[in-house]
Parts: C-alpha cells; sequence; structure tokens
C-alpha cells in the first residue's frame, strides 16, 4: 500500500482518487500523525508528500519525521512536499518575493529522460501544461538531484534523485487543470511496483474492516434521506455491523410522490434493516403553515428535523454512533495546524449539530470519496441502478420547489406536474444526461381557456441542469418538440396546472433550486 502524508492541502483526496482509478490502494494521513513508528507498522510500499499552505519557514512548520528518507521506498514530493524534501535532504528553498506562482503554466523538459516522464511532453512543441500554486520555491536542489523539466517560473519543476527513486514536483499533477497529470502519478505507481490491482470490491472490504473496527459492539443510528449518499453509507454500515443498526427514516412531508414507500420497501422488505419511519408530515406541514420566506422555510424545517430525528433515534436506546453519508467535497478542511488534524464538516442539511447536540460519534464511511465513486460502491453493494443515479434531491425538500406559501394543495399539484416531467425525461432516454430536474410551482394563477371555459390555475416551472458538482450548471437544452410535448402532459394530466414554462437560468447568477 502506498502512504500519503497530508499536509493539508485542499487537492490532497485528489492524489488518493488518481490513484484509486490506477487501482492502488493508498491511505492519506495527517503529518502530525505519522511518526516513525507508524512508518515501521505502515510499512508503505511507497510515499506520496502532499502540498500544502504552509511555508517551509514558518515556526513549527509541517515536516514529516526524518526516517521516512531511510524508508529505502520511491517518494514523490508535490508542490510544498518538494520543498520539504529539499528542505530535508540538502537543498534550499526560498520565500516567495516575486516569485509566486499560481495558475497555469508550462513545463518543458530537459534533456535527460525519466521513467517517471515517460510519455509526457506529449504535445506538439513538447510542453506539457500544469497547475501550479505555491509561494515560497525551491532555489537550490538537495544532493543527489538533477533537474527534468522547468517552466518560466520555476526553473526546479520536476526534480529527481532517479538512484534512491525520490521524485519531486513543484505544480499539482492530480488537479483537472494538468491535463494529463494522471500520466506521472501511474508512472509513479509503475515504478514503486503496484500491480494495479485493486478494485472497489477491495474498498468494500476495506471499508466495512474500519467501520467494525470503529463501532466495535455498540449502536448505530443512521439518519436515511433515500438520497444516494445516506443510501450507500447505510447498506455498507449494515453489512458490517448487521442489526447494531438502525435507520431512521424522516419523512416530513415534503417527499416526492411514491418516494417514502419506496424508501420502506427497499430497506425494510428488501435489505431487512432495521428501520424506523418517522411520518411526522403534519408536524411539519402545520409549522410551515402561513411562511412564505425562503430562509424561516429552511430554518424550520431544519430545527424540526432535529428535534425529530432525535425523538425518533432516542428509540433505538443506547446508540452511540450517528452514521452519515459524508462525501470528500464536504469535508473543507482536512488538517488544522494549531491543534492537530481536527475537520470541519459543511453543515449539511439535514444533520447540522446533530452530533454534538445528542453526544453521539460519528461513522462516516465514504468521506473519502466523490460522487462518482460512492455510484461505483453502491453497484459493488448490489443497489440497483435506476437507485444509484439518481438526481439529487435537497433536504427541505419540495418546500424549496413551492416558492411563498406552502399548502398541500399545491404539494399535490407539484407532486403529481413532478412525476408527469420525470417520466417525459426517463421516456426520451435523458435522465443519465441530466444533473438534476424538477418541476417548481409558481406562487401566481394565470388565465388559460380549456375547451371552452375560463381557468385561472397555477403555472409552474420545469428545470433541468447540467452540473459536475453543482456548484456550476448550465440549463439543460431539451428540444422544442419536448418542451412542447411535455407541456401538453403536464396540462392534460394534471389538475390545478395551467401555464407551463422553462426556467433557463444558469448557476451562477442562479441557483439550481428556485429558493
Ligand atoms: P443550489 O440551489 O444551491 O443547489 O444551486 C445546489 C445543489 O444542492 C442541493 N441543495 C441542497 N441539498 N440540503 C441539501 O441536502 C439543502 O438544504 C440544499 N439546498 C440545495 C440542490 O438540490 C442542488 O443539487
Amino acid at each position: 500500500r502506498l502512504l500519503i502524508i497530508d499536509f493539508g492541502s485542499q487537492v490532497t483526496q485528489l492524489i488518493a482518487r488518481r490513484l484509486r482509478e490506477l487501482n492502488v490502494y493508498c491511505e492519506i494521513h495527517p503529518f502530525n500523525k505519522v511518526d516513525d513508528a507508524f512508518l515501521a507498522e505502515f510499512a508503505p510500499k511507497a510515499v506520496i508528500l502532499s502540498g500544502g499552505p504552509s511555508s517551509v519557514f514558518a515556526e513549527g512548520a509541517p515536516m514529516p519525521p526524518k526516517g521516512v528518507f531511510d524508508l529505502g521506498v520511491p517518494m514523490l514530493g508535490i508542490c510544498y512536499g518538494q520543498q520539504v524534501m529539499m528542505h530535508c535532504l540538502g537543498g534550499k528553498v526560498e520565500r516567495g518575493h516575486g516569485t509566486a506562482e499560481f495558475g497555469r503554466a508550462f513545463v518543458t523538459p530537459s534533456e535527460e529522460r525519466i521513467p517517471l516522464l515517460e510519455g509526457w511532453f506529449g504535445d506538439a512543441d513538447g510542453r506539457e501544461q500544469v497547475w501550479m500554486s505555491h509561494g515560497d520555491h525551491v532555489s537550490a536542489i538537495a544532493p543527489g538531484f538533477t533537474v527534468h523539466g522547468t517552466s518560466p517560473n520555476a526553473p526546479f519543476a520536476i526534480t529527481a534523485d532517479v538512484s534512491r527513486n525520490f521524485y519531486a514536483v513543484q505544480f499539482h499533477p492530480e488537479v483537472h487543470h494538468t491535463p494529463r497529470g494522471a500520466k506521472l502519478y501511474e508512472n509513479f505507481v509503475k515504478l514503486a511496483g503496484f500491480s494495479g490491482d485493486w478494485t472497489m470490491g477491495a474498498y468494500r472490504e476495506e471499508a466495512i474492516r474500519r467501520i467494525r473496527e470503529q463501532v466495535g459492539d455498540q449502536k448505530v443510528i443512521c439518519g436515511l434521506s433515500g438520497g444516494v449518499d445516506s443510501s450507500v453509507a447505510a447498506v455498507l454500515i449494515h453489512e458490517a455491523i448487521g442489526d447494531q443498526l438502525t435507520c431512521v427514516f424522516v419523512d416530513h412531508g415534503l417527499l416526492r410522490q411514491g418516494e417514502a414507500e419506496q424508501v420502506v420497501t427497499m430497506f425494510r422488505d428488501h435489505y431487512n434493516m432495521p428501520l424506523i419511519h418517522a411520518d411526522e408530515s403534519e408536524l411539519f406541514l402545520g409549522q410551515l403553515e402561513g411562511q412564505s420566506d425562503p430562509e424561516t422555510k429552511r430554518k424550520i424545517i431544519g430545527k424540526l428535523f432535529i428535534d425529530v430525528f432525535q425523538k425518533h433515534a432516542a428509540e433505538v436506546g443506547g446508540a452511540t454512533f450517528l452514521a452519515q453519508g459524508t462525501l470528500y467535497p464536504d469535508v473543507i478542511e482536512s488538517v488544522s495546524f494549531s491543534g492537530g488534524p481536527s475537520v470541519t464538516i459543511k453543515s449539511h442539511h439535514n444533520v447540522g449539530g446533530l452530533p454534538e447536540k445528542m453526544g453521539l460519534k460519528l461513522v462516516e464511511p465514504l468521506r473519502e470519496l466523490f460522487k462518482d465513486e460512492v455510484r461505483a460502491l453502491g453497484r459493488e453493494l448490489g443497489l440497483p441502478d435506476s437507485f444509484i443515479g439518481r438526481h439529487p434531491f435537497p433536504g427541505p425538500g419540495l418546500a424549496i420547489r413551492c416558492p411563498g406559501e406552502i399548502t398541500r394543495e399545491k404539494l399535490e399539484i407539484l407532486r403529481k406536474a413532478d412525476a408527469v416531467y420525470i417520466d417525459q425525461i426517463r421516456k426520451h432516454g435523458l435522465y443519465d444526461e441530466i444533473w438534476q430536474a424538477f418541476v417548481a410551482i409558481l406562487p401566481v394563477r394565470t388565465v388559460g381557456v380549456m375547451g371552452d371555459g375560463r381557468t385561472y390555475d397555477f403555472a409552474c416551472a420545469l428545470r433541468a441542469v447540467t452540473s459536475v458538482d453543482g456548484m456550476t450548471a448550465d440549463y439543460y437544452p431539451f428540444s422544442h418538440d419536448f418542451l412542447g410535448e411535455t407541456a401538453t402532459r403536464i396540462i392534460n394530466e394534471v389538475q390545478g396546472i395551467n401555464r407551463v414554462t422553462y426556467d433557463i437560468t444558469s448557476k451562477p447568477p442562479g441557483t439550481i433550486e428556485w429558493e
């Protein structure tokens, strides 16, 4: 296995991801948890030193244990990791002073080619685009090292001590903006002797082992939303500890058509999991009555959710762990330099503040994974494709697709229209091309004419976007035929709607949801 020593870069997880794509098993450990004893126990076959926000000049600058250089295994230093290698091995690092470099740069090779760069520098003019992000820079390389690539601002962009299999690069090969960076990782793991036979199946086994180790014979509760993340987490944990896990499914009455039944059928009947179906729709809809401000609505839902979850979780009795389907993108900070590794998690709508409030410890088996990897793990666990490929659905549910005041009547109309719209998208084979699609019911009534009569009904907006991560998005370019056919079906099949519009706002400036 390969050890990544984390110095706190925002993109360290991308290194792990690139390695998983190469079917290599790796673990990320924060620098302050890695000492010589740890290294002896872990016995890595290769080591990668990550980037990080620090300066090697800073007091108490993060450093690996000296012993890491005596392991006799291949090593790759990235950005801050390069500076650490040079600093520790007898080279020189200087402060920025006008040589800081952020963004796109082009590296050109020097004469001697090394195995790390096999098949690189593919560009016609022999350059490779890379992504730089550094303040300090290496000003003299350590004894034994030679230069193998330079960029206008980084004379030591790629350095190596081939005899020891030590490599150090100034840029970030793991990010998207180093388009062929994966090739460097491929070469590195090849020269380190990895056969690339690690799979999602092996990840599943390892994750199960870790959950058992963490939880022991304690009880775990898991908030199940019916979304992909919490579902995969629940199935995985259930596989690890069986009925020590109880799922709590809070039904806030803001779910889509048939959704609650699907979740209950799948987890209780198919997977045989202990599941509490907390039907609290009356409570939620009651408290939302008369509220039309988006933030107030969200706050009411968020607070009630915590109360309700807590109440039902208490029925389990004696649980000491709370399971969450937190993904890596939710983990915004991996290392804090003041007090050791501590993590801050984006306040998740559903369970924000819950662990502290309930005094529960967290089990988060997906926190190293990206969305597509969670889907792959879900497939590995046998979850049906139709389920795994589902569009994201927000915690506050239909509340944020019903701008203005929420009424039971509007929710019913919205559910029906949404079901017709999604049916249309599936029938036309477009579902998997779209990141998220839904209907929003607008807080306006418009005049129409149906048959020979006047109507005065709600207008709705169709939304469909493409996106990679939900952070930015563009509207989906449906054909006019599709839009026309869908509008006709909704107006014919859903009583209460007499006008259909299509939302063509991108994000930014819009958001995906309407509230
Ligand atoms: P926006 O509307 O901010 O949405 O562009 C981006 C993505 O996040 C989802 N979303 C939420 N998910 N709790 C969630 O679990 C929330 O409070 C929430 N608000 C928005 C939204 O559906 C989209 O996928």
